[in-house]
């Protein structure tokens, strides 16, 4: 327990975080750093990047909320730290992701607007599921669900972004890769604290799988509406077109994004993800569960 509490003391979090990688940037980027030209000149593209923060705000927002309400429901004094810690990252994430926004040109005052236009009904469900275990206080299901299935879910498509950004968009690279350091740390936390307690409760797995297969077909869903039928789609190949031609190699998970169609991409991000819940499940004794296709 000692090495638990220091790796996921607040200390740690000041040493590792806000003293290190987030040192010295602006809203998660280098300050001076802005949105591509190009981008902001195209009202496809652009309407697209603003779509997809648009999810990135709500997954946070969801997180924010559950890291918060967790804090109460948490039965020791070091996961409260931990918790207390996650829950400033998250409203970070929040913050950077709604001034992205902002940088993409959309006004103040229309930002609720927005968000709730553009926000995909699938991903406001996987949310709901979540929050209806945080408003119960139930702890050992609310950490299963917000730092392994919301933040599995948050990692993997990061950082395919990041994979897609790197090359073309440097500004929204850098303020994903801090983002994806933070939820590495949130993820770490959900297995090395969850998998006493699971042991302790065996009789809560049932309701935990159901949860992890409910949030699992919601998530899918998410993405199915995301890369089928996307209006940008066109344009978005243009794109992939000019990354393929100046040899930029889009690398994840061993495939070159920019050579794949959307339907193999999110058969790619799709794969990654429930893998990923797999293995991490498994290691907290909990039965993975195969959800419904979308
Ligand atoms: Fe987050
Ligand atoms: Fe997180």
């Amino acid at each position: 327990m000692a090495d638990f509490l220091s790796a996921y003391s607040i200390q740690n979090w000041l040493e590792s975080c806000p003293q290190a990688y987030l040192e010295g940037t602006e809203y998660g980027h280098q300050p001076g750093e802005n949105e591509p030209e190009d981008l902001l000149a195209n009202e496809v593209l652009r309407e697209d990047a603003i779509r997809t923060t648009v999810q990135l705000v709500v997954g946070e927002k969801c997180a924010l909320a559950a890291s918060s309400g967790l804090i109460n429901a948490a039965p020791d004094e070091g996961s409260k730290c931990f918790l207390a810690t996650q829950t400033l990252d998250e409203a970070r994430h929040v913050e950077v992701f709604t001034q992205r926004l902002i940088d993409l040109g959309v006004k103040k005052k229309d930002l609720d607007e927005t968000i709730r236009r553009h926000a995909n009904p699938n991903l406001v469900r996987f949310a709901e599921v979540l929050l209806e275990k945080v408003d119960k206080k139930d702890f050992v299901a609310g950490v299963v669900g917000q730092n392994i299935v919301l933040e599995g879910m948050a990692f993997s498509v990061f950082e395919m972004l990041k994979a897609v950004t790197d090359a073309v968009n440097p500004k929204f690279a850098h303020t994903l890769a801090g983002t994806i350091a933070d939820e590495r740390r949130h993820v770490g936390f959900g297995e090395n604290r969850i998998g006493s307690l699971i042991k302790q409760h065996p009789e809560r797995k049932p309701e935990i799988e159901q949860m992890q297969k409910d949030m699992s077909y919601h998530m899918l869903a998410t993405f199915a509406a995301s890369f089928r039928n996307n209006p940008a789609r066109e344009q978005i190949e243009q794109v992939k077109e000019g990354m393929r031609e100046s040899g930029v190699n889009a690398e994840y998970h061993g495939a070159n994004l920019s050579e794949l169609s959307p339907e193999e991409m999110e058969g790619v991000l799709s794969d990654t993800v429930l893998e990923e819940f797999k293995v991490r499940l498994g290691r907290i004794g909990i039965d993975y569960q195969t959800p419904a296709r979308p």
